[in-house]
């Protein structure tokens, strides 16, 4: 009699379709590796990341890497990692590092939620972003969406006391259900108050996939916790 197979494959937040990578992008992965990457083996790193101790800013999810080098050179006194598992945007944003001479982001290829558990020492960033996480709209695709209780759970034990973590998507329904979620998580508290959105912040500048919503008429939703 066959055996049923009992192991289960995690559930993904991002299909992985590498699309083309440019020899630019093949030659940043190559050569800016060793400046710019994180392991997924590595030690797990904390605000000592750039030899000073430096408010750490975390961005999941950062696509073609616009922003991740808009903040940090914004602010230099900071320091920066981003992570994705998209190969070619992560080239791109390492060819933009480059090129603005920026030293104070690293990168990591892969999974937030299987890598961060393991690379983020507990209660050391200063501030986690997440911007337009994809949306999985059909209903049964929700189990795809990367912020779900746990997973905030676990960026909860990574914030510092009064680390803030910073949401933003242009879809009203998950926008609703990211809120819930932050409410019951017990390390987070809605920095707005019960129920309520925040105002986009200054500091957060507009990315790629929210211009594209905007022109779509989507409305835009920024949602601000706090690690108690
Ligand atoms: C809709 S795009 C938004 C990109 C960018 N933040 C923006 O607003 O233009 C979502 C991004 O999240 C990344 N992503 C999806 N699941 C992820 C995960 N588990 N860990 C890290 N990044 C993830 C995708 O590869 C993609 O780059």
């Amino acid at each position: 009699m066959r055996q049923a197979n009992t192991k289960s494959r995690p559930v993904r937040s991002f299909v992985r379709r590498e699309g083309r990578m440019t020899t630019a992008q093949k030659r940043a992965l190559a050569d800016l590796w060793a400046i710019y990457g994180i392991d997924d083996d590595a030690t797990p790193v904390d605000e000592h990341l750039f030899g000073d101790p430096r408010d750490l800013t975390l961005e999941i999810g950062f696509g073609d890497g616009d922003t991740l080098v808009t903040m940090a050179s914004e602010e230099p006194e900071r320091g920066f990692i981003g992570i994705d598992p998209h190969r070619p945007g992560a080239g791109r944003t390492l060819l933009q590092l480059e090129r603005a001479s920026i030293d104070n982001v690293r990168v990591i290829i892969g999974d937030g939620a299987q890598l961060l558990p393991q690379l983020i020492t507990s209660a050391s960033l200063a501030r986690v972003l997440v911007l337009f996480p994809d949306p999985w709209p059909k209903k049964r695709h929700h189990k795809r969406r990367l912020l779900n209780p746990e997973f905030l759970q676990m960026i909860s034990d990574k914030l510092k006391p009064a680390g803030t973590l910073h949401i933003a998507t242009d879809w009203a329904e998950y926008a609703g259900e990211i809120l819930i979620a932050i409410e019951s998580t017990p390390g987070l508290v809605n920095a707005t108050g019960v129920g309520q959105f925040a105002i986009k912040p200054k500091w957060r500048p507009t990315t790629k996939y929210e211009r594209r919503g905007l022109k779509l008429g989507h409305s835009v939703f920024d949602i601000a916790a706090i690690r108690k």
